[in-house]
């Protein structure tokens, strides 16, 4: 059975592939788009793959279960983590991770920094409470779960690889208890049914593979190696124009992945506690340049971005509620020889149709994906 995490698409061409892939609630996820991508590349004569913005990483996952070499990238630490529980590691046994997870999941809870930051109670009539007065994502008893487990992962992880197969089991199992909408900037006021289940660590869906498979966490810009297919899946931001500043911000929309992830105990700050050093645009490395609020700022990158691209194809996801203008990505596309344009109906990022506070729905438009598919050489 699947559970709500996992998807499987039945690919009929060409020859009946069954594609699955694992991974947290995540804005921008291409869950669902996989099925057109491999509708668009699977007659390509492509072996070496670049997903540049990998997040979750379910688009790498469908890369090797395709068969291809896969390098995935993103400049987020919890991506670089799913890509090497998911991509790097080919070993589908590792008898001696059940044992791990079993273990970790019979840990005594103890109180440490994520009870402190991020532990609520219910204050009897379903609602939430905690002791400095702010709304918070997990219960008390899953926070000093949290707490017990996480550094013991430290300790009992024989190697890297084993260490980001233990963190993505956590993340996952978190993601299943968390009182969100999906994304780590604003809690519900509510506890909502999920977040009463006790978190259960599970071995993640591992893939066998005997391709060649690299996680970077770097500025897609910056990757330099050749690749027959370059996939670019970058944050769309927002065209909005009322409100600007309301868009996907990575870092801090999922920052709470990212202390999981570091276990670095950060100062944290606001009405979400997140990360200090994701809470304000103008600390250096809290925004990507594609979330920048200047619209030439975000063209000129989207325009180097393709240009730079060490690939003999492109592929490239947007909406028409991105920053930048199909009009001007078509314009940046023509350069090249075009092979595809897919226009098609999407839903809209969780937050915009879940608001809990019912003030800001966003543009309540038609919402439209695209794939650009290119060839540059
Ligand atoms: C739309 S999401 C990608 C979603 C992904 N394709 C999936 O299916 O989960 C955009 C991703 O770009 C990453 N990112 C933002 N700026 C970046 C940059 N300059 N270089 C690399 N990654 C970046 C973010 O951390 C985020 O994970």
């Amino acid at each position: 059975m699947l559970r709500n995490d996992q998807s499987v698409f039945e690919l009929g061409f060409p020859s009946r592939l069954t594609f699955e892939t694992e991974g947290v609630r995540y804005s921008g996820s291409k869950r669902s788009v996989i099925p057109k991508i491999h509708e668009l590349i699977h007659l390509l004569p492509i072996h070496s793959v670049l997903d540049a913005f990998a997040g979750t990483t379910r688009v790498s996952q469908y890369f090797k279960s395709a068969g291809y070499d896969v390098h995935c990238n993103d400049l987020a630490a919890y991506s670089s983590v799913f890509g090497r529980c998911y991509l790097v590691n080919c070993n589908v046994e590792r008898p001696e991770l059940d044992e791990k997870l079993k273990f970790l999941n019979h840990l005594k809870p103890v109180d440490g920094y994520f009870t402190e930051h991020f532990g609520g109670e219910d204050d009897g009539a379903g609602s939430v409470k905690a002791a400095d007065g702010k709304k918070k994502p997990f219960l008390l008893k899953n926070t000093r779960r949290l707490d017990a487990i996480r550094d013991e992962i430290d300790k009992i992880a024989g190697d890297k690889i084993e260490h980001a197969i233990l963190l993505t089991s956590l993340i996952n199992a978190l993601d299943q208890v968390e009182n969100t909408l999906g994304h780590q900037v604003a809690y519900l006021s509510k506890w909502a049914p999920r977040a009463y289940s006790d978190f259960i660590l599970r071995r993640p869906r591992l893939l066998a593979g005997d391709g060649n498979y690299r996680v970077t966490k770097m500025d897609a810009r910056k990757v330099s190696d050749r690749f027959d297919l370059a996939y670019f899946d970058p944050p769309y931001n927002t065209n909005n124009t009322h409100t600007p500043t309301t868009r996907v911000r990575y870092a801090s929309y999922y920052h709470f992945w990212t202390t999981v992830v570091l276990n670095d105990r950060p100062q944290s700050i606001g009405a979400s506690n997140r990360r200090l050093d994701c809470s304000s645009d103008t600390l250096p490395g809290a925004i990507s340049k594609y979330e920048s609020t200047k619209y030439d700022q975000v063209l000129a990158e989207i325009d180097q971005l393709v240009s730079n691209a060490n690939a003999r194809y492109v592929l490239f996801s947007y909406s028409n509620k991105g920053k930048v203008g199909i009009e001007d990505l078509e314009k940046i596309f023509a350069r090249y020889k075009v092979l595809a344009i897919e226009k098609f109906s999407h839903r809209e990022n969780v937050q915009k149709l879940l608001t809990s506070n019912r003030e800001w729905l966003g543009d309540q438009s038609a919402n439209f994906e695209y794939l650009f598919l290119v060839e540059k050489e």
